[in-house]
């Protein structure tokens, strides 16, 4: 069984779709724990699913320093084999990183290296390509520059809003991050090797 921590920032539709699959007892992982940057409306979701929490607000810190430490405690605390940052809004530090090398996943919403950072949606749209995606990769030290481990694509109709295509690329995201986590835990997808 793959064990996970999550980590949210938003209303956590990705982490939803991610419990009701490890809700089955077919589905070869489970979550551990979901952590936040922020009283996250997607907390509740965990909390339905009877999964631990723990929010960590950087602002309510000293130091950055600080609040790396003891997110990096929080999360190796429940000794997960994978992290997954499921709409998770700030850039992950390097000394959490480098302590879990390989086991941090993203997921977001374009074709990467196309749109990277906080407003892809937003910018495909002004950037006007006909097309745009979602993908999964390994978390690295850069902004959404991580090896990608698999990717779909979402073709953007003439005159949809940044909300509604959001709302189309989140469906195709619950599906692949799902997957995703059963070829990771079943060994169809390898990490290490996606990383080399
Ligand atoms: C997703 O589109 C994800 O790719 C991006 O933030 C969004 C999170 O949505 N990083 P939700 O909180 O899972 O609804």
């Amino acid at each position: 069984m793959l064990t996970i921590v999550a980590l949210i920032s938003g209303s956590g539709s990705n982490l939803r779709a991610l419990l009701e699959a490890c809700d089955s007892p077919l589905y070869p992982a489970k979550v551990r724990a979901v952590g936040a940057d922020r009283p996250a409306a997607g907390l509740e979701h965990a909390e339905l699913f009877g999964v631990s929490t723990f929010v960590l607000e950087p602002n309510k810190f000293s130091s950055k320093e600080q609040w790396a430490d003891l997110l990096l405690h929080s999360i190796q605390f429940h000794k997960p084999d994978l992290v997954v940052l499921a709409g998770f809004m700030r850039v992950l530090p390097k000394s959490i990183i480098d302590a879990l090398p390989g086991k941090i996943i993203n997921i977001h919403p374009s074709l990467l290296p196309a749109f990277p950072g906080a407003h892809a949606v937003r910018d495909a749209l002004a950037a006007g390509v006909t097309m745009t995606g979602a993908t999964v990769h390994i978390v690295d030290a850069g902004i959404d520059t991580g090896p990608v481990i698999r990717q779909q694509e979402v073709a953007i109709p003439a005159g949809i809003s940044e909300t509604e295509l959001h709302e189309r690329i989140k469906e195709v995201e619950k599906t692949q991050l799902v997957g995703v986590i059963k070829d990771i835990a079943e060994g169809r997808i390898n990490l290490a090797e996606v990383a080399n």
